[in-house]
């Protein structure tokens, strides 16, 4: 949807019951007096209380600095190392116990203590020092869901080094845009590693990556995954390569002191899909980040170290950040892993998990769970696991698929949050507390203890609290989690958060407003309803995508003309893109045509960007001054009344399309 007719979207749900949580839930949970929103309504010093939940080798002496927005700073003065927090603080009390419960997709499993984890992440550590890594420096990580990712990101948090995970199905293309973006010379990858019994060479996407003129990689780590099935890779000495194994026989039990990081040093960055161009590479802070995914992991997660917690997401992007790594290690609880797919080797693989690991709290996304309904609740039966907590995030969760969620995963005596947040918030900004507040499936719920959040017309001016109209979904105040800004580009940092909603003179951070580019309501009952993006970035199956990404991708085929992609519905994947495509003059649509579209979304971005129809039609409609309305082309594919039309160029366009999509779609 286009922000210029931003909001066409109005509440289109019938009005949900609410659930209780069960009252053994509310008996031992982490949150359990409502004054916390109070609390924090002690702006800014009410988020302190997450900062003290952390190890701090220097405490802070400012908990907040607005005197340059929208550079905010949080916790000024303060210093701490995140390897610390997650990882030797537990020492002392828990050696002994699980800090990651890896399961392999062929059904390795490996346990990793915090005692393991520590001599893994200090040898690691060890081994980047060997290889020139510095404080400061960006490290960029392709690495899919085994030990050696987390491994490798509390080693970099170690030495003060700054990773930047790159998500493995992201393609080499798209690997060699962050590298450069981030002016990342050392890249850690690994050889290969199975997905549905097929063994990936996934180093094939480094060596592509690394070859690629505009990247600069000086060093790629190389850690090993194969087993008898598989060779491990020759490496011929000239190119950058590094086998990990081979620097790590040499690190044998080396300690490596741990830097401490002051509270605004970078962390990490995410790449995150944006309105325009590029990826953008959002910065996130040590400690009020830490701090964010401890407290939020505290209260809305309602993690404790006796727990095992399981959340299914991958670590490549902000929520296994967030809430696999950070937040419950930094609490020292116990996490599942799983490295594979939820229908391998068949549909039950993930509750067989849950049942043998005696998991507590399960996170995942809406998209799995439709696709859970979709195999139906067979798969389920006869496994014998016991979900205190249930959580989803990533999409608006239709109430069906929340009921679904409620029957046959928490059997009717789980309590289940939706929580809305994203790559650049940090941690959960809107989300009930399991304890506090009662369940309502389709609606995420109230904001989280000391944040603002409110709706904004187009125009700019509030809509009243609690009206149940539909609008921009805006943060009215700072929150320790938020990203620091888009690395490297400042402007643009202001251009696609603040611009269109602050005083941007204004030196009050009380004048900037955050834009989430998110539509919603905001009911009567003081819950958050969230409707989805209101800019050029859509959802497919919970993983963010721009607009223009996908068309600068599918505009790399010769035979195209010209192309515009919209999100269309999909019961399943929440979102799937539509590829409309306007062929160069002498070229027939064809099947091979529509192959190297795909070949080439695959190729710049990952398969799993992978588009669901791509339609050949005449012309795109477009304004008189030659901008294409993709508003129409939504409507079109999503099978809507097309809505305004006037300003059209060629009015007879729409019905055109239509017609053509009948034909060939
Ligand atoms: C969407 C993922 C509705 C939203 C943590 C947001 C949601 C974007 C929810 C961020 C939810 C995330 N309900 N929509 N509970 N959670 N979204 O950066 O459109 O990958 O702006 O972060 O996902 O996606 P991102």
């Amino acid at each position: 949807m286009n922000e210029d007719d931003t909001i066409g979207l109005e509440a289109r749900l019938p009005d949900q019951e609410y659930y209780r949580p069960p009252p053994k839930f509310v008996g031992q949970a982490n949150g359990t007096d409502p004054d916390i929103y109070e609390r924090f309504e002690d702006f800014p010093d009410g988020f302190s209380e997450y900062a003290e939940l952390l190890t701090w080798d220097e405490r802070w002496d400012e908990t907040f600095d607005g005197s340059d927005p929208p550079f905010f700073e949080w916790f000024v003065g303060g210093s701490l190392n995140a390897s610390v927090n997650c990882v030797d603080r537990h020492l002392e009390e828990r050696k002994n116990q699980a800090a990651l419960i890896w399961e392999g997709e062929g059904g390795e499993a490996r346990t990793i203590t915090y005692q393991d984890l520590y001599r893994q992440v200090n040898e690691m550590a060890a081994v980047l020092r060997e290889v020139g890594v510095e404080e400061d420096d960006v490290v960029t990580l392709h690495l899919p869901m085994v030990p050696a990712l987390p491994i490798t990101m509390l080693a970099c948090a170690r030495i003060g080094a700054v990773h930047s995970v790159v998500f493995a199905g992201f393609s080499a293309n798209a690997l060699a845009d962050r590298l450069v973006d981030a002016d990342s010379d050392v890249l850690v990858s690994i050889d290969g590693y199975y997905r549905r019994g097929e063994w990936l060479d996934h180093k094939a996407k480094a060596d592509e990556a690394i070859d690629t003129e505009e990247t600069a990689v000086e060093t790629a780590l190389l850690w090993s995954r194969h087993d008898d099935l598989h060779e491990g890779v020759e490496l011929t000495g000239d190119d950058p390569y590094v086998l990990v194994d081979d620097v790590l026989a040499e690190k044998q039990g080396a300690h490596v002191e741990p830097v401490a990081r002051d509270a605004e040093d970078p962390l990490f960055l995410m790449y995150t899909s944006g309105t325009t161009g590029k990826p953008k590479g959002c910065q996130h802070r040590t400690g009020g980040y830490l701090a964010y995914a401890a407290g939020t992991s505290k209260y809305v997660l309602d993690i404790k170290t006796t727990d095992t917690y399981w959340c299914a997401a991958d670590i490549g992007w902000i929520t296994g950040h967030s809430y696999i790594v950070y937040g419950p290690l930094a609490l020292g609880t116990t996490s599942v892993m799983y490295e594979g797919t939820p229908d391998y080797p068949d549909r039950s693989r993930l509750w067989e998990i849950a049942e043998r690991y005696d998991v507590d709290i399960f996170h995942t996304s809406p998209t799995a769970i439709r696709q859970f309904m979709k195999w139906g609740e067979e798969h389920l039966a006869g496994y014998d696991f016991d979900f205190r907590h249930l959580t989803t995030v990533g999409e608006p969760i239709q109430p069906e698929a929340w009921q679904w969620y409620y029957d046959h995963v928490g059997d009717e005596d789980a309590v289940i949050v939706d929580t809305w947040w994203q790559t650049e918030t940090g941690g959960h900004l809107i989300t009930n507390l399991p304890a506090l507040e009662d369940m309502k499936p389709g609606s995420a719920g109230r904001p989280c203890p000391g944040i603002e959040p409110a709706l904004y017309e187009d125009d700019g001016t509030e809509i009243e609290a609690a009206s149940g109209r539909a609008g921009n979904l805006v943060i009215e105040r700072p929150w320790p989690g938020m990203l620091q800004t888009v690395y490297g580009d400042d402007d643009r940092f202001i251009d696609e958060y603040w611009r269109r909603f602050s005083d941007t003179d204004s030196d009050d951070w009380r004048d900037w407003v955050y834009k989430t580019g998110d539509g919603a309501v905001h009911g009567q009952d003081g819950y958050y309803r969230v409707l989805g993006r209101l800019d050029d970035v859509m959802n497919v199956s919970g993983h963010r995508l721009g607009t223009m990404e996908l068309e600068s991708a599918v505009a790399e085929v010769e035979a195209i003309a010209e192309a515009a992609v919209v999100a269309r519905e999909d019961r399943e994947r929440g979102h799937v893109p539509d590829v409309y495509v306007v062929l160069r003059d002498g070229v027939e649509g064809s099947d091979d045509v529509r192959k190297q579209v795909i070949a080439s979304v695959e190729d710049e971005i990952g398969a799993f960007a992978r588009p669901d129809r791509v339609l050949f039609v005449s012309a795109l409609p477009k304004t008189r001054s030659g901008k294409i309305m993709r508003r129409v082309l939504e409507n079109i594919s999503n099978k809507e009344d097309l809505g305004d039309t006037t300003t059209l160029r060629d009015p007879s366009v729409p019905d055109q399309i239509r017609e053509q999509v009948q034909t060939n779609g």
